[in-house]
């Protein structure tokens, strides 16, 4: 099954598939169509004519042909008739081509929307209540049986095609590069990398970045679907590792880049975690000056942060990140089945960004959350669709880093600083996590908060395992120390992205007395 598969909106009439169909293809900077303008254009009728003159078994037929004319062509989003799928050979035609997502609403909300449209629906003529209750009745089971479902109430189109967005794991990312790039989140997701290249008209030879740790597991499904693609590879394994995110190393992909002919038209692929991702992008945007390159994040953090937002680089001895360049990938294809080989400290690890994107912007993460560690690592997949899906909302809005992104610093002002001070004893994701709960409890304390956030809070990240107070070891002074060194800070003032509540940070908040910050920290563990 190719990456970029056709989407399919189905559901009963009324429910809106048009117009969200229209909306989630211009997101997702795709072509859109819509079955039954197909079959009137294809006909020369309009629908209830061709209803009039050859019945609903002659309507189906119409719509048959121009569906199988549609799926011969390209991919894009398909709004299809609310019946279209209870043809004999069509539902499985359908589903081997591309994703279904069927929308449901409840029944008012079906009425609602076809007595204030002017569309003349056949099916329904006469006493359009009764009729749709009969209809709904009939079909009830049937659109039920769709795995991918999708409440749409009484929504604005712009809304549910968002949610559509984090259910089917899709997204583009406008206002970085001069073509956006999409993001794509599947199960199966290393089989597709080829095909995905193909389609885009990415070249070979392909550069493959990965780690010690990662190809061994991974590296030839992916050059294998490469090689079905007709795309030649060469891999390039550099040792795992944070301590590895150097110049030294970038020399050596570089050369590695240079014996395995990548010319100005090639691509790069990193597969691996967030170094690799950070390090084969860098490569990439320096090399020739700038080759395509394509993010296959293996790790949760790489999936849910550090692949998406296009900053790439590497660490100087002087500290981290410190070279490095805005350089977005082409794509962003993430397969959470990878994540079964990901050692569970790691997994840990990442989670904290994901509680982190449930505070910024996604209560019903933060829930999910909430179940603990069986629950989130068994919806593994919607964990990463979800928590992406928070980070693509800000990067959107603010791709060049001037203000709303910055709500992605939550947790990250303290958590830097206890990770440096600590001399990095602490994993990233344990000090975003400590981060998180003084940063709350500052937010308390400075009245943006209510009393309690900091302690909802914690108890989410305990019982994933990590850590919530500032470990006892650790000296305020060193701490204090780090803050003042992080790059984020402006000249005179300590600059905190805060939680107001679950869902909802406040950016930009400038703190410059110690002391508020001091208390935030004093439970120790
Ligand atoms: N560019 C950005 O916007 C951004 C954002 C956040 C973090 N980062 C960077 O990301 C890096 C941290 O990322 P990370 O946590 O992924 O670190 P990482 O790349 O070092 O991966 C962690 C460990 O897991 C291993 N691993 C990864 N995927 C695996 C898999 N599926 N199976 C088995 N082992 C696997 C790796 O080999 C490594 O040992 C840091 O360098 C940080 O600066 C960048």
């Amino acid at each position: 099954m190719p990456a970029d598969e056709w989407i399919f909106l189905y559901g009963p009439p009324g429910v809106g598939k048009s117009a969200v169909g229209r909306r989630l293809a211009q997101d997702l900077a795709l072509p859109f169509y819509d079955l039954d303008a197909e079959v009137e254009a294809r006909s020369g009728a309009a629908i209830p004519e061709i209803f009039a003159r050859e019945g609903e078994a002659g309507f189906r037929t119409w719509e048959r042909r121009a569906l199988d004319a549609l799926l011969d062509n390209t991919t894009g989003v398909i709004a299809l008739g609310g019946g279209t799928l209870l043809a004999e050979g069509l539902r499985s035609r359908v589903e081997a081509t591309g994703l279904v997502l069927s929308l449901e609403a409840p029944p008012e909300t079906l009425l609602e929307h076809l007595t204030s449209s002017s569309d003349e629906r056949p099916l329904l003529s006469g006493d359009i209540k009764a009729r749709l209750e009969d209809l709904t009745a009939a079909r009830a089971g049937h659109y039920r049986s769709f795995p991918l479902r999708l409440e749409a109430g009484n929504g604005a189109p712009g809304e549910i095609a968002w949610l559509a967005q984090m259910r089917l794991g899709r997204f583009h990312v406008r206002g970085m590069g001069p073509q956006g790039y999409d993001v794509i989140i599947r199960p199966d997701g290393l089989e597709a990398v080829g095909e995905a290249l193909r389609r885009r008209g990415l070249r070979g030879p392909v550069a493959v970045v990965s780690d010690g740790n990662v190809a061994p597991h991974y590296a030839a499904r992916l050059e294998g679907s490469l090689r079905s693609a007709g795309l030649s590879s060469r891999l390039a394994t550099i040792p795992a590792g944070e301590s590895y995110k150097t110049l030294e190393t970038l020399t050596a992909l570089w050369e590695g880049f240079i014996r395995a002919g990548l010319a100005r038209s090639s691509t790069v692929v990193a597969l691996g975690g967030g170094v690799v991702g950070d390090l084969a992008g860098f490569a990439a945007a320096a090399y020739l000056r700038g080759v395509v390159w394509v993010a296959v994040p293996t790790s949760l953090l790489a999936m849910v942060d550090a692949s998406l937002g296009g900053k790439t680089g590497a660490n100087l001895p002087h500290g981290k990140n410190l070279v490095g360049a805005f350089h977005p990938p082409r794509l962003v294809l993430a397969d959470p089945g990878t994540l079964d080989t990901l050692p569970e400290a790691e997994l840990r690890s990442g989670m904290a960004e994901v509680v982190k994107a449930g505070v910024i912007g996604d209560e019903g993460l933060f829930e999910l959350c909430a179940w603990g560690w069986e629950a989130v690592t068994a919806a593994s997949d919607e964990v990463v669709r979800r928590a992406a899906a928070v980070k693509i909302r800000v990067i959107q809005d603010d791709p060049y880093e001037d203000g709303a992104r910055m709500a992605l610093n939550l947790g990250h002002t303290v958590g830097h600083a206890v990770e440096k001070a600590s001399n990095f004893r602490l994993r990233h994701g344990e000090a975003v996590s400590i981060g998180m709960v003084v940063e709350a409890r500052l937010a308390e304390d400075l009245g943006i908060a209510k009393r309690g956030l900091a302690e909802t809070i914690a108890a989410v990240l305990n019982d994933l395992g990590l850590p919530t107070r500032v470990p006892a070891y650790l000296d305020s002074e060193a701490i204090r120390r780090a803050m003042q060194q992080d790059k984020k800070r402006t000249p005179e003032h300590l600059r905190f992205s805060l939680p107001a509540r679950i869902g909802a940070v406040r950016v930009g908040l400038e703190v410059d007395d110690w002391g508020p910050i001091e208390r935030a920290m004093q439970q120790r563990s």
